[in-house]
């Protein structure tokens, strides 16, 4: 077990009043799981990857990365924002390096990294670009190419695809796979949008709303690359989608 959750709550004082946001949150991640958890916006979703990143705390309840409960953000935990996140004074290569110097890693070897993990999300051209001359879909690749070269053990995303038109959406979602597959990497990816979820997950948890809940959990054991125009993809699309709509 990478990552354990047990009977996370969190509240939020809002104009004086205690308000719930996450109720008894209890789940695990293997090793290597390809994770998405679904539910409405404002459900919470921002709040639990937070906690799990170590920005924020549980009201109660735990969280334990392997046996040790998170006290802080750490290396070790990947994060890849929903808004762009790039240093905006720093061109790609050095966006992406800035972590290794963290680490005191020497240049060369930097520069060695930095490349390996720009070509893999297909950026070996762009390494010289600031992050105002990229696209959409460009900047979140460098993002998590920033995430992956510091080789973390989970990976933690928030609807990182979400600001991008649709062709590349799709695109990145298959890099994703394609990545996963490759680094072994341990993935919570967080979204509402159900034919992401069925698209990359291994197992999708689907969150209620006021509060933030877990109703239902899908294992979904279909072969990637996954095909979105196959039986199995639409059904389980609607199903899930079924109990998002329930909360609505
Ligand atoms: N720091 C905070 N202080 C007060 N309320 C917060 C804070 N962070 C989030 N919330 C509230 O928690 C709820 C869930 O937010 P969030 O986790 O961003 O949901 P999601 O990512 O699913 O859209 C929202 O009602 C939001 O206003
Ligand atoms: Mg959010």
């Amino acid at each position: 077990m990478v990552i354990t959750l047990e009977n996370v709550t969190k509240s939020f004082i809002h104009e004086g009043q205690k308000q719930v946001i996450l109720q008894d949150i209890n789940f695990n991640v293997d090793k290597g799981e390809f994770l998405c958890i679904v539910g409405p916006s404002g459900c919470g979703k921002t709040t639990l990857l937070r906690m799990i990143a170590g920005l924020d705390f549980p009201t109660s309840g735990r969280i334990l990365e392997e046996d040790s409960e998170i006290s802080g953000p750490s290396i070790e935990r990947g994060y890849v924002f929903q808004q762009y996140s790039l240093f905006p004074w720093l061109n790609v290569l050095e966006n992406v390096t800035f972590g290794l110097e963290l680490k005191g890693i020497e240049e060369e070897e930097r520069l060695r990294k930095a490349r390996e993990y720009l070509k893999m999300v297909g950026l070996s051209q762009a390494e010289n670009s600031y992050p105002k001359e990229l696209s959409g879909g460009m900047k979140q690749r460098v993002a998590i190419a920033r995430s992956l070269v510091n080789d973390p053990h989970v990976l933690l995303m928030d609807e990182p695809f979400s600001a991008l038109d649709v062709q590349t959406r799709h695109k990145l979602q298959e890099e994703l796979v394609r990545i996963w597959k490759e680094e072994h990497k341990t993935v919570i990816f967080v979204t509402h949008n159900v034919d992401e979820a069925v698209f990359l997950a291994d197992r999708v948890i689907v969150l209620s709303r006021n509060p933030g809940k877990i109703i239902k959990s899908f294992q979904i054991e279909l072969t990637r690359i996954r095909d979105r125009n196959a039986p199995q993809f639409l059904e389980l699309k609607k199903e899930i989608t079924g109990f998002l709509d329930d909360e609505l």
